[in-house]
């Protein structure tokens, strides 16, 4: 079974990718809103929601955990070996995306993210790209309140239209919604920025399904005895 996790809604978005790509996969999504948001949290007790998370998936059955929120994504180094080994963060196939393409990176993410600079550090593995991190905490509020699905509020509109302004200020090429909540207003960021945008739900989604496809652990075996 494959799990997935975010502090609310916005790994839902990772979720639904996964459904799309393996409608037949046996899933499961936990939003753990009892303690969001994660994005105001110390390290420490990132680590420690991030591991629970994991153990909670496990013991329902879940042998594959994706980590779809970036916040907890950034700390998946200092997990336990055995959390690791089921678990995929989301944070390396985005950066390997956007260094592709993107000279001039801009990355919208939470307090935690934004001042870890995980996004930088991963991105600098791939390519020279300039990186510009943002913390925009209160879109996840404003998100978990009910600002998707093309439905947004007066005070979404104006962070949306300040993002948009920051990123043609800066001449950035690419966008990374470097918290997964902010995917569910992806639309809304393409049309008021007009630059490529990076999803690492998304991207992370993919890369699980696809490391799930090839890996041997799930191709048909033959045991000689
Ligand atoms: N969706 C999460 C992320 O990708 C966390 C948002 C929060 O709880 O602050 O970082």
């Amino acid at each position: 079974m494959i799990g997935v996790f975010d502090s609310g809604v916005g790994g839902i978005c990772a979720f639904r990718e996964i459904r799309r790509l393996m409608p037949k996969a046996n899933t499961v999504y936990l939003a753990d809103r009892k303690n969001a948001p994660y994005g105001i949290k110390t390290k420490d007790e990132i680590i420690s929601l991030t591991s629970k998370n994991i153990n909670i998936l496990r013991s329902i059955g879940a042998d594959r955990v994706l980590i779809a929120c970036c916040t907890a994504s950034s700390v998946y180094s200092m997990l336990c070996e055995e959390e690791k080994a089921i678990s995929m963060p989301i944070i390396t196939p985005a950066a390997e995306l956007a260094s592709s393409f993107g000279r001039r990176i801009a990355v919208i993410a939470t307090e935690h993210t934004a001042k870890n600079g995980v996004f930088s550090r991963e991105i600098s593995r791939f390519s020279s790209a300039e990186v510009f991190e943002f913390a925009e905490q209160r879109l996840v509020a404003l998100v978990e309140d009910g600002c998707r699905d093309g439905r947004i509020n007066e005070e979404c509109e104006e962070i949306l239209r300040r993002i948009g302004k920051t990123v043609g200020d800066i001449n950035a090429d690419t966008l990374i919604l470097g918290c997964t909540h902010f995917s569910h207003l992806e639309s809304e960021l393409s049309k008021r920025c007009g630059i490529r945008i990076v999803s690492p739900a998304r991207e992370g989604a993919r890369a699980l399904v696809k490391m799930i496809k090839t890996d041997r652990r799930d191709c048909g075996r033959i045991i000689y005895m």
